[in-house]
């Protein structure tokens, strides 16, 4: 039985998903909430692979998709489930979305992608962080992986914008300096937990 609450950070590479899942939990213990933040790559083994396999370039759409969803069922029932039934506040830095936007913007189709990930979590609230490309780029400097070039980015964005509006996900513009967007984020989180 869940009792916790599960709140996920999305966005492309470089837009702030693991400063502002960060900032959001310390603000969250300031509060007394128990709060645990995870990510995704996970650290786990095939999160590992995963790191490995993304740096190397070595990348096929269809085996990145597989990795990711298997990581996650793994990340799902040994962190994500347990915490949650403990009555934990779960912030996970990344999750399922960013399989279904990377992976679609790698030429998967979206059914695909959720059937291989039916074994998830329903995040309780997702918040997406909208930045543009260049900017996030440029902030993250020095080595990149397979998804991190400016064209690829671009497509991730839009697939992002479009599925943030469709779903109704909160979008925070980070193109603005951290303590805005922090600030605007925890009112999100806020007004969501007293409801
Ligand atoms: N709004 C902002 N203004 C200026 N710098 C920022 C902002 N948000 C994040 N940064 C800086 O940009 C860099 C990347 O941020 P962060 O690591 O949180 O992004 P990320 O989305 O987690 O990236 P990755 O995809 O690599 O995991 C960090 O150095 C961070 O301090
Ligand atoms: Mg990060």
């Amino acid at each position: 039985m869940k009792k916790g609450r599960f709140i996920v950070l999305e966005g492309i590479d470089g837009s702030g998903t693991t400063t502002h899942s960060n900032k959001l939990a310390d603000y969250l213990k300031s509060k007394n909430y128990e709060v645990i933040v995870t990510q995704e790559p996970s650290e786990g083994p095939i999160g590992k692979t995963i790191r490995d396999y993304l740096f190397h370039g070595w990348g096929s759409p269809a085996v990145h998709a597989l990795l990711f969803a298997a990581d996650r069922v793994e990340h799902t029932e040994k962190v994500i489930k347990p915490l949650l039934e403990r009555g934990v506040i779960v912030i996970s830095d990344r999750y399922i979305e960013s399989s279904i936007v990377y992976q679609t913007a790698e030429g998967l189709d979206t059914c695909w992608i959720e059937e291989i990930n039916k074994f998830i979590v329903e995040p309780d609230l997702t918040i997406y962080l909208d930045v543009d490309p260049e900017v996030a780029l440029d902030r993250k400097k020095g080595m990149r992986d397979t998804f991190e070039r400016v064209e690829f980015l671009k497509k991730v964005r839009r697939i992002y914008l479009e599925r943030a509006k469709d779903k109704d996900y909160p979008i925070m513009n980070t193109n603005r300096p951290i303590e805005v967007v922090h600030k605007e984020i925890v009112r999100c989180v806020e007004s969501y937990l007293s409801r």
